[in-house]
């Protein structure tokens, strides 16, 4: 399979040499790390200030480079979502309170290779529909990476991502998705986390991708605030996030984002 490496498929993917997932471990683990790091910082009472000039301090003293500041007028070296915000949520003054649930995200450059990573976090003790929320979201994205392989496709992650969501009453957001990513920050393709089986592109070894499914507890319509980042439930119900960087090996994936401290899961699961 050598000869068909460093190509482009036709619906532009890129598909990298074995070489450049050591590229990938080192960028998935420096991001990990960071999120680890966070875990005793989310307390009742903090700002999501504070929590992103904790990392933005971090990134600066691993001698890495954030993705995120700079990106297309993004200032800031995370995105923090807390209770009904889907993603993108800006780091502020915002006060964080007993029972909140937040999702950070951090993409940092390493090497030139981007490590992309997202993970659900609680201050004190979450309410039962946001502990389930969270139990069943990041069930959805490690169900939707089991069904990386080749010969699959990028529909199969999609699908299996949706049935298991709505099989517990919960809604996945169609507005945003995963993304190709390597050398780069967001490339081909856009990784749905709904779809039917079998559709899509064909998955191969050597692919490297985003799997970052949010999922609702009421509907998935989504909108943006009127600062151009901050994408909410339309519904104001409660949304989950949790995401990996992998790339496709002969026989399956590799996650480049688990936690090295294995605490992916807000619960040490
Ligand atoms: N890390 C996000 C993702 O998963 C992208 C954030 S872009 C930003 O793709 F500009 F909002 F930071
Ligand atoms: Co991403
Ligand atoms: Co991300």
């Amino acid at each position: 399979m050598e000869d068909t490496k460093g190509r482009v498929t036709r619906e532009g993917i890129r598909i990298y040499e074995s070489s450049d997932f050591d590229g990938m471990r080192k960028a998935g683990r420096v991001a990990a790390q960071i999120l680890d790091e966070v875990i005793p910082l989310v307390v009742p009472g903090t700002t999501t200030g504070a929590i992103n000039a904790f990392i933005d301090d971090r990134i600066r003293e691993l001698g890495v480079e954030s993705a995120t500041v700079g990106y297309r007028g993004y200032e800031h070296a995370s995105c923090i979502s807390i209770n009904h915000v889907v993603c993108h949520g800006i780091p502020g003054p915002k006060v964080v309170k007993e029972g909140d649930i937040l999702n950070i995200d951090v993409t940092v450059i390493v090497d030139g290779w981007f490590g992309d990573t997202s993970r659900m976090y609680v201050a004190g003790t979450p309410s039962r529909k946001a502990e389930r929320l969270i139990e069943v979201t990041h069930e959805a994205l490690m169900i939707g990476i089991a069904a990386v392989k080749p010969g699959n496709t990028f529909g199969d992650i999609g699908h299996a991502i949706q049935t298991f969501a709505e099989g517990h009453r919960m809604s996945v957001v169609r507005d945003f998705c995963g993304h190709g990513l390597g050398r780069v920050f967001h490339a081909p393709p856009n990784v749905l986390h709904y779809g039917r089986a079998g559709t899509g592109a064909r998955l191969e070894e050597g692919m490297i991708f985003t799997i970052e499914p949010m999922v609702n507890l009421g509907r998935p319509e989504t909108k943006v605030l009127a600062d151009d980042w901050t994408a909410v439930t339309r519904d104001k119900s409660l949304s989950a996030q949790f995401e990996h960087s992998i790339g496709v090996t002969a026989d399956g994936c590799e996650i480049f984002t688990l936690s090295p401290a294995g605490r992916f899961h807000p619960t040490y699961k």
